[in-house]
């Protein structure tokens, strides 16, 4: 009898793991206040809370997961060289910074902009800068644990470049970087032993200041996608197998037609769970106006198809409208805003299914990792 009981409650609890999730946890980065906000989605009660706060000692208004998600790597809003944090997320409700790393000293006058992870051993971080002479960029090896080493190489790119994005082949052979300033894409080669880069080339945006902001890379590595600050577009070119890149086709626009791309500068490009879908965003310079989001379907080989949907958000998403794709729904992003504060949850058929409001005076929201 006590026997049978066992074997019960073992089916019984092998079944309830087998059960779908449905809380999953962001964590939520800000510009100017020293906090990281735990959120969680209940994907069944379609719901979003705040379920910590974080206090730490920067503002990181850009957030990458390291590739088993055990770190956090951010930039640092507010510090006067630029310089870049590592944090530890093994208590998702009491997040702490464990080290920070200047670097910078090939540029000046710059801001650390944006950071992204090595998904393999050695598992180097790449970071980038932003306003000033941003001519530059940084590679940083981590410790074993995963927490921000030391910098193992300083570069530059031409006078006048800032890289403002960077995404990695899935195959880990290349990094491609979106220089804003610069008005190009660059491919360099990662050396997989150490995780430093060599240069292989670069190629011009798709027309005169178009401003390449962020990429992102479908999973079979062939197609990188580009947004496009200043023309507020997307643009989508094939990687061959040495690294270099061709654009495919036209741009795909990110503003109604009419509306004068100098009043607005396009955010993020965001992939699909399954690859299925490219989110693409766009930010109003003006809080007066609104910012846009968009979807387009992909076909199973990569290229856009046709561009689903292109929205008003309900603000003009301040400096972020930043979208995140779900790790666990093909259909579901996150967006955030920092003109009055806030976090949505959008399915790509339903338009927006979540909002909380965060308002910690224009701070947050920066930028969402998914945690699960
Ligand atoms: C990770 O390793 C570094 C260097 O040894 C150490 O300072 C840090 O405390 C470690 N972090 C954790 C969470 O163990
Ligand atoms: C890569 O190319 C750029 C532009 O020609 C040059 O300024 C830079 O020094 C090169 N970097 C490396 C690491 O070779
Ligand atoms: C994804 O989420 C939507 C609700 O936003 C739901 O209708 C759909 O069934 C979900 N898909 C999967 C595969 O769970
Ligand atoms: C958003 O963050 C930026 C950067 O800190 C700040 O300058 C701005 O005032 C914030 N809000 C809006 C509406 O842009």
């Amino acid at each position: 009898m006590f026997r049978m009981t066992g074997a019960l409650f073992l089916l019984l609890s092998s079944f309830a793991i087998t059960v779908p999730a449905a809380k999953h946890k962001l964590v939520v980065g800000t510009f100017s206040t020293e906090f990281l906000y735990t959120l969680e989605y209940d994907d069944v009660e379609g719901s979003l809370a705040q379920v910590a706060r974080s206090v730490v000692p920067a503002a990181s208004s850009w957030l990458t997961l390291n590739h088993d998600k055990t770190k956090l790597y951010g930039t640092d809003w507010n510090a006067q060289e630029p310089t870049f944090v590592s944090y530890d997320v093994a208590d998702s409700y009491n997040i702490k910074a464990e080290a920070k790393i200047v670097g910078g000293s090939m540029c000046s006058g710059s801001k650390s902009i944006f950071v992204n992870a090595y998904q393999t051993a050695p598992y180097s971080v790449y970071g980038n800068y932003y306003y000033g002479d941003a001519r530059c960029s940084t590679v940083m090896a981590v410790h074993e644990n995963g927490t921000l080493k030391e910098i193992i190489q300083e570069y530059v790119y031409l006078p006048g470049s800032a890289v403002h994005g960077t995404a990695i082949t899935p195959d880990g052979e290349f990094l491609i970087s979106a220089d804003t300033k610069g008005n190009l894409l660059w491919t360099h080669k990662i050396d997989r032993a150490t995780g430093t880069l060599l240069n292989v080339s670069s190629i011009e945006g798709p027309s005169e200041g178009s401003g390449p902001r962020h990429v992102t890379i479908h999973e079979n590595g062939n197609y990188v996608y580009a947004v496009l600050e200043e023309s507020s577009e997307v643009a989508q070119y094939s990687i061959s197998s040495d690294g270099t890149l061709s654009l495919l086709d036209d741009p795909y626009p990110l503003l109604p037609s009419g509306l004068d791309p100098a009043n607005y500068w396009a955010d993020e490009v965001s992939l699909s769970l399954e690859n299925k879908y490219l989110w693409a965003t766009n930010r109003a310079r003006d809080n007066n106006l609104k910012g846009y989001i968009s979807a387009f379907e992909l076909s199973p080989d990569g290229p856009i198809t046709k561009q689903l949907f292109l929205l008003e958000t309900t603000t003009s998403g301040g400096f972020a409208n930043s979208v995140a794709t779900s790790p666990f729904n093909d259909s579901i992003a996150a967006l955030t805003d920092n003109s009055t504060g806030f976090v949505e949850i959008w399915d790509v058929d339903l338009g927006e299914i979540a909002h909380l409001d965060i308002p910690d005076g224009q701070g947050c929201c920066a930028n969402a990792v998914w945690l699960d």
